[in-house]
């Protein structure tokens, strides 16, 4: 169909800015197509209502392609598929056994040991000079956290690191080098159980070894999220100083702002990509059975449909409708871990350096996450 816009994922401006380039395409209508050399076509949905319908029907699923098509030794195989790949019963079960460790209660209990990672990870920061916040805090902080959760020992904790920043530049040819070595250190982890999360997963939540190690696997990779949106999360905070001024005030208003923030300058650009189980008439497009379809997170948050003044950053805005974790059935099982993250650290950010202000705004042209290359800052 003509009418539906093109979004060259390969045009420098749609990665300098998506929003506006996801945007523009919103204002025409809730379909759009991703193109790009060397990259199969893919629908993209674009505004609020129809991205949260397309992420809750069920002939819209998630399969084998998220990490199965990685190049890895056979005996990692098994382990690649994590509920992210799975869909129906079987994703319901693993949802059933996993949420519990996850709970909003469980990410509160956990709070101080999250506080006593950020306070050593900002204490160990060089006493003066400018320091990249990316490479030195918000890349560090999730794998750290990762590791409290699961129970790496201290003396393991360097090549997770590793691991994590090898995850968190992309999923290139460096990424799939990086698996066996996550998988192997997670089958490691399972065999010995020393934390809570992985004695509730492999004593009483009744998963299979194999699924343990898929889950502990997807813990590094999906648990990497923060630290691109945080970097995004501090720029943005240090460019609204008015609103930076309220949080200092303020802080009953952090679990809004993190929300405001999440929306605003979300890292992840657009949900892993869809397949449908049979033709679809997708809001006067005819998707074929099997092609790919995804949402724009993006366009999503900044839609003036679902939100007000969509381009204002507000962090009294009660913004919880937003995207940023996905929605449905495959809402991000980390979110409350994540949230309490965000929190602390930013406010920790806040209140210990009040007159930080960033030297360079320099982004990396990834057409799936808005990130930024590095954050160098002064205190
Ligand atoms: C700011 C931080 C984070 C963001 C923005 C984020 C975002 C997301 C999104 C968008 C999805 C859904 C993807 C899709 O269906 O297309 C997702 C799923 C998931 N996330 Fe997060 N995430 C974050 C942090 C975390 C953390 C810290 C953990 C672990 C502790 C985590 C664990 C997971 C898992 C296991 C899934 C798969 C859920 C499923 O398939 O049912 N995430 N996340």
């Amino acid at each position: 169909m003509s009418a539906v816009p093109e979004i060259d994922l390969a045009d420098p401006a749609v990665a300098a800015d998506p929003f506006t380039a996801y945007g523009t395409a919103r204002e025409q209508g809730p379909v759009a197509k991703l193109v790009g050399p060397g990259f199969a076509p893919m629908w993209v949905l674009t505004r609020h209502a129809e991205a949260r319908a397309m992420l809750t029907d069920g002939r819209f699923a998630l399969g084998e392609g998220t990490y199965q098509p990685l190049d890895v030794p056979e005996h990692c195989r098994p382990y690649l598929r994590t509920m992210q790949e799975t869909e129906g019963e079987q994703h319901a079960r693993l949802r059933r056994l996993t949420a519990p460790a996850f709970a909003a209660r469980r990410a509160l209990d956990f709070r101080p040991r999250i506080e006593r990672v950020v306070t050593r990870l900002l204490d160990a920061l060089p006493a003066q000079g400018p320091v990249d916040l990316l490479t030195e805090f918000a890349q560090p902080l999730p794998m750290e956290v990762i590791c409290e959760l699961v129970g790496v020992p201290e003396a393991d904790r360097p090549r997770w690191h590793e691991y994590g920043t090898t995850v968190v530049r992309g999923t290139g040819s460096g990424f799939a080098t990086a698996v066996p070595g996550i998988i192997d250190g997670a089958r490691d982890l399972v065999a010995r159980p020393d934390s809570d999360l992985l004695r509730h997963l492999t004593g009483d939540a009744g998963l299979t070894e194999q699924e343990t190690v898929a889950m502990v696997w997807q813990l590094v990779l999906a648990g990497q999220t923060p630290a691109n949106f945080l970097a995004n999360a501090v720029e943005t905070l240090l460019a609204h100083p008015d609103q930076a001024a309220v949080l200092r005030a303020e802080p009953q208003w952090w679990p809004n702002a993190v929300d405001e923030l999440m929306r605003w300058c979300g890292s992840q650009l657009l949900t892993i990509p869809r397949r449908t189980t049979e033709d679809v008439d997708l809001h006067g497009v005819l998707v074929r059975a099997g092609e790919p379809v995804t949402a724009s997170i993006a366009a999503a948050n900044h839609d003036p449909r679902a939100f007000d003044d969509p381009d204002r950053f507000d962090v009294r805005r009660a913004a919880g409708a937003h995207l940023g974790f996905a929605y449905g059935p495959h809402f991000c099982l980390g979110a409350s871990f994540a949230r309490v993250q965000v929190e602390v650290a930013l406010s920790a950010i806040l209140d210990r350096f009040p007159g930080l202000r960033v030297l360079e705004v320099q982004r990396v042209p990834d057409p799936g996450t808005w990130r930024l290359a590095a954050l160098p800052v002064l205190r």
